[in-house]
C-alpha cells in the first residue's frame, strides 16, 4: 500500500471543513481529497433512504480517486448511511465523526450525563446515544435536535443575540439534566464553541467531533502503517457538486485559511 495516497474526506456541503481544518493541523503530511455535496446540502433534514443513495454515490467517487482512507465528516451520513460506506469500501478503512465523538465522550467523567446535539436526522437516528452505550452501558444520554444551527452558522451569526437565544432555548432540557460534556455532534457546531461554552457554563465540557476525529484518524494511520512519510508539502484538492463561489466564501470561515481552486464535479 502506498503511503502518499490521500484520505478521503466527504460531507454534505462545505461543514465538514472543520474536519479537514483539524487534520490539516494533526496531519500536516496528508494529502486530502475534499468531497462536499453543495448541490443537495442540507442531508440532516431528508431521509434515510436518500442519504444512503447520496453517500453511496459519494464513496464510489472516492474510492476512484484512490484514497488510502475514508472519514465521514458528516454527522448526519455517520449516523444513517455509515454501514453502507463501509460494504463499498471493503479493505480500505473508514472512520466517521460519531464512532470518534462518541469515544471521546465516555472518556470523560461519567458521574455527569452526556448531552448530544445535532440535526434531526442524527439525532433521531439515536446513533450516537446507541454508540455511547455500546462503549458504556451506564451512560445517560440526553439528545436535542438544533436545526437552527446550521443556517445561522452558514450566515456568519457566530456571536449574533438570534444565536445566542436560540441555543439558549435548546439547550435548556438538557442543560436541567445536568450534563458534564456536551458533543457537538454537527460538523457546523465547532464554530459556535464560543457561544456554546458560555450558555452551557464551564462545568460543561465540549466535545469537538471534528479534532476527535483527526486524533483517530492519525491513530488509525498508526495502527495500519498508512501515515505518510513525505517530508514535502501535501496536495489538497476540494470537489464540489454546485458551482463553487458560495462553498469558496463559505469554507474559508470554516477551513480558517484560504484555499486554492474548487473542482465541480457533474455526476
Ligand atoms: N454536515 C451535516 C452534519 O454534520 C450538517 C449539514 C447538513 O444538514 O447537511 O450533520
Amino acid at each position: 500500500m502506498d503511503r502518499s495516497r490521500p484520505i478521503g474526506v466527504f460531507d454534505s456541503g462545505v461543514g465538514g471543513l472543520t474536519v479537514v481544518r483539524a487534520l490539516m493541523e494533526r496531519l500536516p503530511l496528508e494529502g486530502i481529497v475534499y468531497f462536499g455535496d453543495t448541490a443537495r446540502v442540507p442531508y440532516g433534514i431528508k431521509s434515510v433512504a436518500t442519504i444512503e443513495h447520496f453517500t453511496a454515490q459519494i464513496t464510489e467517487f472516492l474510492l476512484r480517486q484512490d484514497v488510502k482512507m475514508l472519514i465521514v465528516a458528516c454527522n448526519t451520513m455517520a449516523a444513517v448511511a455509515a454501514q453502507v460506506v463501509r460494504e463499498r469500501a471493503g479493505t480500505i478503512p473508514v472512520i466517521d465523526v460519531i464512532e470518534a465523538g462518541a469515544r471521546a465522550a465516555v472518556g470523560t467523567a461519567l458521574a455527569a450525563g452526556i448531552g448530544v446535539i445535532g440535526t434531526p436526522t442524527t439525532i433521531n437516528s439515536n446513533a450516537y446515544a446507541r454508540r455511547i452505550h455500546e462503549l458504556e452501558p451506564g451512560a445517560r444520554v440526553y439528545s436535542q435536535a438544533c436545526p437552527l444551527f446550521v443556517p445561522l452558522v452558514e450566515e456568519g451569526w457566530l456571536d449574533h443575540p438570534v444565536t445566542r437565544m436560540t441555543a439558549q432555548e435548546y439547550l435548556r432540557p438538557v442543560l436541567a439534566e445536568e450534563i458534564g460534556s456536551l458533543v457537538l455532534g454537527c460538523t457546523h457546531y465547532p464554530l459556535l464553541k464560543p457561544l456554546l461554552k458560555e450558555v452551557a457554563g464551564p462545568a460543561v465540557r465540549l466535545v469537538d467531533s471534528a479534532t476527535t476525529t483527526a486524533e483517530l484518524a492519525a491513530a488509525t494511520l498508526q495502527a495500519l502503517d498508512l501515515a505518510s512519510v513525505r517530508p514535502q508539502r501535501p496536495e489538497y484538492r476540494f470537489v464540489v457538486t454546485d458551482v463553487p463561489l458560495r462553498f469558496q466564501t463559505i469554507g474559508e470561515r470554516f477551513l480558517g485559511r484560504s484555499f486554492g481552486p474548487v473542482e465541480r464535479v457533474d455526476w
